[in-house]
């Protein structure tokens, strides 16, 4: 039977995942992206409050106000949060849009750490909320700020900018500490003002389409369920490849290295989805239960379970060491590949492999599950089922297979039932991680959302192999170099064939 990619209605659906129209925030809001003049803003925030706003999920009549240091006219604020909106020439409703989006945004400039300014900003929100027919008054926060800030900014929004008549939520972004310790600081410090409830706390990764796919994946299909264990996987490897280096953002990125900017927090997410007992549902409480589990039964990475590597010049790129922002000397890893264990029945001996790394040959985000080898006697040199999922670029699940060649030799060949989503789901458009995680946010919806536990526990994994990273206890360890734009360290095919990875045999 042919099928079009089209969900048929009502099929498929999960009850526990639809959000309470209770807690949707669809009109008399306000959203205050703090940092408005910044990168983050810039690239992500804004464009994905634009996707939202063509899309129809913004509430109705909404007000989006920009807040930072920065001192601009309308104008100047105007254009550079449309820098990175795109919108074809020949787009004429598109452009449009622009200029409504322009319509409600706008700016008021103020400090992050004194009182008059947050005031000031509040009365520009009064202001705006003076014209709504009701007496409902919501106030979404979205963060896009240096960490410094956070807590400062955290406690005048409380004081000077909540809102009595309705809903305050925050959403706040990484890094979320340096470690165990300053984690549980920062944590208790936002708590003092905040409440989990109204916090939303962004990893990115989270919103990813494929990664939100892995719940689905797994509990929706049987035939996957059956064979997601120890029995069954041999090695787990969830790769994160960028064909870039720091390029003028070492300054930011020397202070926490690849670990704290990839490992410790998105591919960490993707594991713990993917390792996670079957929730009893799938509201956020019963999800995120689940993944602080298994993330408990996770001890702290051995130092020997760790290669860590740093880029060198080549191929006419710079080396790590050559940016002008990253202090001379520094050994701050910008490759690293880790191996953790779950000491839980499910997957006890599984070993899983998170790598990531900077200035890579390219770029791509996967899940790579090798299944175990067949049971010896029949076949001879047969390659492994894998499973792939590809969060990105192109979406997609393959498993490879072993089949018989077509003719009249009978030898078993490896090949792939390929489900590559430009191909299957041709009108779809896979939204930004973004636009997922504001709207969830606009709904009250955490499920994609970091609880404070979750973060505890990460730390606790990360924070030991951290410390004998920045040479806390004794002298840090050494990258190993590796060219810029190479598949890595020459260390790594070692490295994980000593997890029992079997490259498929070539054809
Ligand atoms: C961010 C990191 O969290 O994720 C960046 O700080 C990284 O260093 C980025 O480039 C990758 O995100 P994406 O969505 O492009 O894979």
């Amino acid at each position: 039977m042919a099928t079009t990619g089209r969900p048929r209605a009502m099929s498929g659906t999960i009850p526990s995942m639809e959000s309470s129209a209770h807690e949707s925030l669809t009109d008399n809001t306000v959203i205050v992206v703090l940092g408005a003049s910044g990168d983050l803003a810039k690239k992500k925030t804004y464009p994905a409050l634009f996707g939202l706003y063509r899309m129809g999920f913004l509430p109705r009549d909404v007000k989006i106000v920009g807040y930072a240091r920065t001192k601009m006219d309308s104008a100047e604020y105007h254009k550079r949060i449309t820098s990175y909106i795109k919108v074809a020439d020949d787009d004429a409703d598109g452009k449009a849009a622009v200029e409504a989006f322009k319509g409600f945004s706008s700016y008021v400039s103020g400090g992050y750490e004194d009182g008059p300014s947050f005031e000031n900003l509040n009365k520009t929100l009064e202001e705006i909320e003076s014209k709504y027919q009701s007496k409902e008054r919501n106030r979404l926060f979205y963060f896009a700020l240096p960490p410094s800030v956070f807590i400062p900014v955290a406690q005048h929004l409380k004081e000077q900018c909540y809102s009595k008549d309705g809903k305050n939520r925050i959403i706040v972004e990484k890094p979320f500490g340096k470690d165990l310790d300053s984690c549980r600081t920062l944590l208790s410090s936002l708590k003092q003002h905040w409440t989990e409830d109204e916090t939303f706390r962004i990893d990115h990764y989270l919103g990813k389409e494929m990664v939100k796919n892995i719940l689905v994946l797994r509990f929706a299909n049987i035939a996957l369920n059956a064979a997601w264990d120890k029995n069954s996987i041999s090695n787990v490897q969830i790769t994160f490849k960028e064909p870039f280096g720091t390029e003028g953002r070492g300054g930011y990125f020397d202070e926490f290295g690849v670990i704290r900017d990839i490992l410790q927090n998105h591919l960490l997410q993707v594991l713990s989805i993917l390792t996670m007992e079957r929730p009893v549902s799938f509201s956020a409480e019963d999800i995120r239960d689940e993944k602080v589990k298994v993330l408990r039964a996770i001890p702290p990475i051995e130092r020997n379970d760790t290669l860590l590597g740093q880029y060198v010049a080549a191929n006419g790129k710079p080396g790590y060491l050559d940016d002008d922002t990253v202090p001379p000397n520094s050994v701050c890893p910008t490759y690293a590949a880790t191996t953790l264990w779950i000491h839980n029945p499910r997957w006890e001996g599984v070993p899983f492999i998170l790598k990531a790394g900077k200035a890579l040959n390219e770029a791509k985000v996967e899940v790579r599950i090798q299944f175990k080898d067949v049971t010896q006697g029949i076949f001879k040199d047969i390659s492994r089922n894998e499973l792939v999922l590809r969060i990105q670029p192109s979406e997609a699940v393959y498993l490879k297979l072993n089949t018989k060649t077509p003719g009249l030799n009978t030898r078993a060949i490896p090949t792939e039932m390929d489900l590559t989503y430009k191909r299957r789901f041709t009108e779809v458009k896979i939204p930004e991680a973004y636009e997922a995680l504001i709207l969830d946010a606009l709904r009250g919806d955490h499920s994609n959302f970091v609880r404070d536990d979750e973060l505890e526990v990460a730390w606790k994994i990360f924070t030991p192999i951290l410390h004998w990273i920045d040479g806390k206890n004794g002298p840090a360890p050494k990258p190993v170099p590796y060219p810029y734009g190479s598949r890595g360290p020459k260390e790594l095919d070692p490295f994980i064939s000593k997890y029992g990875y079997k490259r498929t045999v070539a054809e």
